[in-house]
């Protein structure tokens, strides 16, 4: 996290160079007879009590609860935090245990592809066969996104492909709330690393997660939104589409926004 007097700084030269009120700083003053580059303490200023009667010092009220501020980052000693590539966060989901779908899982599946990928997959969850693989996006969704990436000339090895979910869900079932908040900072943490082009988002988990909004995937299409200032294209799920093969017409119409975003 930035240095807070940094930030503090730059936001008085802003005022100031936005033409607002100066801001005058207390100047301490120097006490004849200290060394030089000793200073008096900055006094503490007397704050009047309403009421007061005036030229006649108040008694200050009596110390409330006092605290240490925690010195540095709050996050900095999140391991998320402190992965550099994308091979430390599978390392991290290989063992995390943060919610109960690490019971049952056979493999994680943290997401795979180039770390120079321009164009990111996000998907809901591993399946079956991606829980006995660890492998994002194979079989009949895989083949799927596969033939969604040609037709816009791109090989699912240049696609870094993952998920909002590491682990599967029992019998497939949506993700819940919690295991999304605990899951997800994995996957902000890839796009952090990534910094892809282009998102494209497939499905509503995927979209409402990136999106930080209950908006059904029907009222996300349609327009490109951002995350973390990257674009992010929303279409349907492949299983959906697998079962709606009308949808898919439009699906390629939005990963043709995709390719335009790519090439601009
Ligand atoms: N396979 C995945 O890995 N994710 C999905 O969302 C669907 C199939
Ligand atoms: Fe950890 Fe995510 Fe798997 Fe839950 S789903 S155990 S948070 S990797």
């Amino acid at each position: 996290m930035t240095n807070g007097r940094a930030l503090a700084l730059k936001y008085l030269e802003q005022q100031r160079v936005l033409g607002g009120d100066a801001v005058i700083l207390p100047t301490p003053e120097v006490t004849p007879g200290l060394r030089p580059g000793l200073v008096n303490p900055i006094p503490e200023p007397v704050v009047p009590t309403p009421g007061a009667s005036p030229g006649k010092p108040e008694e200050l009220p009596p110390p409330g609860l006092s605290f240490d501020p925690p010195s540095g980052d709050l996050f900095a000693a999140d391991p998320v935090q402190q992965t550099h590539t994308l091979a430390d966060i599978a390392a991290l989901v290989a063992d995390c245990t943060k919610c109960k779908l690490c019971e049952a899982r056979t493999n994680t599946v943290p997401g795979e592809g180039p770390s120079d990928a321009r164009l990111v997959v996000v998907g809901e969850g591993p399946g079956r066969t991606e829980d006995e693989t660890g492998r994002p996006f194979v079989g009949k969704a895989g083949e799927l996104i596969t033939k969604i990436f040609a037709a816009i000339d791109f090989r699912r090895e240049q696609v870094f492909i993952c998920n909002v979910g590491k682990c599967r869900t029992p019998e497939n079932r949506l993700p819940q709330y919690d295991e999304i908040a605990a899951c997800v900072p994995y996957l902000h943490r890839q796009i952090d690393l990534l910094k892809p082009a282009v998102i494209l988002a497939m499905g509503g988990t995927a979209a409402q997660t990136l999106l930080n909004t209950k908006q059904s995937l029907g009222a996300l299409r349609n327009q490109v939104h951002r995350f973390r200032g990257i674009p992010v294209i929303v279409t349907y799920h492949p299983a959906a589409l697998l079962r709606n093969p009308n949808w898919k017409r439009p699906t390629w119409d939005y990963v043709r926004i995709a390719r335009d975003i790519l090439d601009s």
